[in-house]
């Protein structure tokens, strides 16, 4: 399974732009998950990295902040009609721009099986309502995440609820920006001890907590920015 970071602040490719913002796309499930803020980085990423937008049907976002959501409108202007997947914390106004703009937009607050394979968290409260996406790759459950307002604990507990079985990578927004040094650590371990065997923590994690995750994770920490594609294999 092949997870591209196509927007986010850092950027890993020669062709890439870097914004704030994160959104990753699963070509195997012709997926995107969040958006970026702004359409033509988003596009001009995606075509940097080889992806054809017209080829995504499913469109989630995880949470009404528009370095998450800023590029979807844009997406479907350009690329037609798609599968987007909202929950409550969005507005109507947003909901039905993009059904004006020919999208089947799925706004639900509980947990969604929109294949056996990928499956949202539903609706996590918290400063921030927002929804993760849990995947099915060769390894067992990923779980990636926007910003993680609610707490990255919180949403991973909330994916390991929902498909009932462990999580062994998230990838994505941390949120941690504002925390100390021991607070990421103990997050870290918290997280090991929850099974995650894997992080990939960017956008909202912040600079200092990236690295301290680098330290606790070893081999197992991976780096992501724009233009980042990674591979999960089954080994
Ligand atoms: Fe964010
Ligand atoms: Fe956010």
């Amino acid at each position: 399974m092949t997870l591209n970071v196509v927007f986010e602040n850092r950027v890993f490719h020669p062709h890439c732009t870097s914004m704030w913002g994160f959104a990753c796309h699963i070509p195997q499930m012709r997926l995107l998950f969040d958006t970026g803020s702004n359409g033509a980085v988003l596009l001009g990423n995606m075509e940097a990295m080889g992806i054809e937008p017209r080829e995504i049907e499913t469109v989630v976002l995880s949470h009404f902040h528009w370095d998450h959501a800023g590029g979807l409108l844009d997406l479907l202007r350009a690329h037609g009609s798609k599968d987007v997947y909202l929950h409550s914390g969005f507005s109507r106004t947003f909901a039905s721009e993009a059904s004006g703009l020919g999208a089947r937009v799925i706004m639900e607050d509980s947990p969604i099986k929109i294949t056996p394979e990928a499956v949202t968290t539903g609706a996590v409260p918290g400063p921030v309502t927002e929804q993760g996406l849990v995947v099915r790759g060769p390894r067992g459950w990923i779980l990636l995440t926007g910003c993680a307002h609610p707490g990255i604990v919180r949403m991973t507990e909330e994916a390991i609820r929902v498909v009932g079985e462990p999580v062994h990578m998230v990838l994505g927004g941390f949120h941690l920006l504002d925390r100390t040094t021991s607070q990421v650590t103990a997050v870290a371990k918290r997280l090991m001890e929850m099974g995650v065997s894997m992080v990939a923590p960017c956008h909202c994690t912040g600079e200092r907590a990236i690295e301290t995750f680098a330290d606790i994770y070893g081999d197992a920490f991976v780096r992501v920015g724009a233009g980042t594609s990674v591979e999960i294999t089954a080994t």
